[in-house]
């Protein structure tokens, strides 16, 4: 399939880019900034983007592209378009200057479009753009011509006809670019040459038919559920292609949200008509190990250690059964694995996020089929298969579940009452025509206790808190604006109806500085 490889140097946007082009029916792919040049010659890429990224091209310990990569770039004239960084990078490889400039450009400007053909064809001699960056570009190699500037930055974009090559100093990929999707479309469709091959719709067809290849036609497979969108979809397209030869384990860990484990045994087995669908109710086993834990990384890695136990214990028993199985299914999806594998050095451990990966001891080969995809094209490949629209459209669900949501030591009393809380809330907010608009929305126990009144009694209980907020991608995120009404009715009904709390506070955090979940 014709690809278009997005290199990374490290910006915040990189998988914006790839997302974009993705929508533009051209498959995109993300590969670190100093990706050797047998895995690209591999890829044979119809295009490359150099991404942007927060460093200056001229620290000496800035990212870079290999030397043999550029110099393959250039000899096959692969058309390159070079972004903020990226765009320096090229100017900077091929002998011309970057310096820094006295003022930095930050937010919407407009580009004064000197030739609107090739990349710009179709721009207005004026365009909005985003700008993000304090380096500029000084003197251009010989051979690129200037092809936008701004009030303060003289080469806003250029290119080299002959060599294919193009850059930036904006951002074609977020939306305040207003024609950013006609550039990279220009890039794509104009300049790489492209076929529109990424549709998902054969996107289903074709991986059904890998599945069953790969698999073959008597092997098993086991997949673990969690009642999400990607290990869902994971699942029925797995079941589509094998169907009873597919064994999906569902673990109830005790710390799921109220009516969580019927609904997706209901789901899986009556509505689905999944066979081999094996449900274990491991309430007792997590809250037993969680006993008197209070510290949320330990709370963390306990759930981690015992789900994979217990998985495996499972998985050993099936096999006993099903000797034929030797497939173990995931429903990792593209930014989990691009992150895993980020070359940036930002990531300072906040939180042991995310889900266990499964133990690398186990025999079984792995089938990811959804490693490609972002969660947008999850989604959509989701309903396509007949997955109802609440499930696809569900908020977030932590790995560790209601245990980093109620804070401190965990025991089945208190997850009750939170999940009570939370049932009302989530009710209220449907009922509202709000749930759709927020990222998440949910209660957190807090284990501190305060004086009431309810009625003529004197209370004595535990303080619940709400916290909801938007977001594009958790990265950050607004305590969401909810209506005083609405707040009302829903903190009256928590205190009348759960036994348990008897306050309710809202949270008004952003994030940063707070996180979303408590722990
Ligand atoms: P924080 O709390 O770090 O959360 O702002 C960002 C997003 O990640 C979700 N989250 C998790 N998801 N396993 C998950 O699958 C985890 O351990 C985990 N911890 C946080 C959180 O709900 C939010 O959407």
């Amino acid at each position: 399939m014709d690809t278009i490889l997005v290199l990374d140097f490290g910006g915040q946007y990189c998988h914006l880019i790839s997302r974009r082009i993705r929508d533009l029916s051209v498959y995109a792919e993300i590969l670190p900034h100093d990706t050797d040049l047998d895995k690209i010659e591999k890829i044979s890429p119809k295009g490359i983007i150099f991404s942007g990224g927060p460093d200056s091209v001229y620290e000496p310990n800035s990212p870079k592209v290999k030397k043999d990569v550029f110099e393959f770039i250039l000899k096959k004239k692969i058309p390159l378009l070079g972004i903020c960084y990226g765009h320096h990078l090229i100017i900077q490889l091929l002998g011309g200057k970057i310096e820094p400039h006295e003022r930095k450009e930050y937010g919407r400007t407009t580009l004064n479009v000197l030739h609107a053909d090739s990349l710009f064809q179709s721009l207005d001699s004026e365009e909005t753009v985003w700008m993000s960056h304090g380096d500029q570009i000084r003197q251009l190699p010989k051979g690129f011509k200037i092809l936008a500037t701004t009030d303060t930055c003289p080469i806003a974009a250029y290119e080299n006809k002959d060599q294919s090559i193009f850059g930036v100093q904006f951002h074609p990929e977020v939306v305040h670019t207003l024609k950013g999707p006609v550039i990279l479309e220009n890039f794509i469709s104009t300049i790489a040459q492209c076929k529109k091959e990424w549709k998902l719709g054969n996107w289903i067809e074709n991986t059904i038919n890998w599945i069953k290849q790969k698999v073959g036609p008597k092997n098993r497979v086991i997949l673990g559920v969690s009642g999400g969108v990607d290990s869902s979809v994971t699942a029925i397209l797995l079941h589509k292609a094998l169907n009873d030869r597919l064994h999906c384990i569902f673990v109830n860990n005790g710390l799921l949200r109220k009516n969580e484990a019927e609904e997706v045994q209901e789901r899986f087995k009556k509505k689905l008509g999944f066979k081999n669908f094996h449900y274990i109710d491991a309430e007792d086993f997590f809250l037993n190990k969680l006993k008197n834990i209070e510290d949320p990384e330990e709370k963390r890695k306990i759930i981690g250690h015992s789900f994979i136990e217990l998985f495996e214990q499972t998985t050993k028993e099936l096999e006993q059964l099903y000797p034929d199985i030797k497939f173990l299914a995931q429903g990792t999806i593209y930014p989990d694995r691009v992150e895993t594998a980020a070359t940036s050095k930002v990531a300072a451990k906040i939180k042991s996020h995310h889900n266990v990966t499964l133990p690398s001891n186990m025999k079984l080969e792995l089938l990811e089929p959804l490693k490609d995809l972002y969660k947008d094209e999850v989604r959509k490949i989701g309903l396509k298969l007949g997955l109802d629209e609440e499930l696809i459209n569900r908020h977030p669900f932590p790995g560790p579940g209601l245990a980093v949501r109620c804070l401190g030591a965990v025991d089945k009393h208190k997850l009750d009452t939170l999940r009570e809380a939370d049932h009302i809330l989530i009710e209220e907010i449907k009922k509202a025509g709000l749930y759709n608009e927020l990222w998440q929305i949910f209660c957190v126990f807090i284990p501190v206790k305060t004086v009431g009144i309810m009625g003529d009694y004197r209370t004595y209980e535990n303080i619940c808190s709400i916290r909801a907020v938007q977001s594009k991608d958790a990265m950050t995120a607004n305590f969401a604006k909810l209506d005083w009404e609405l707040l009302d009715k829903i903190a009256t009904r928590i205190i009348n109806e759960v036994k348990g709390f008897n306050r309710v506070l809202y949270d008004i955090t952003n994030k940063p500085p707070g996180t979303i979940e408590y722990e």
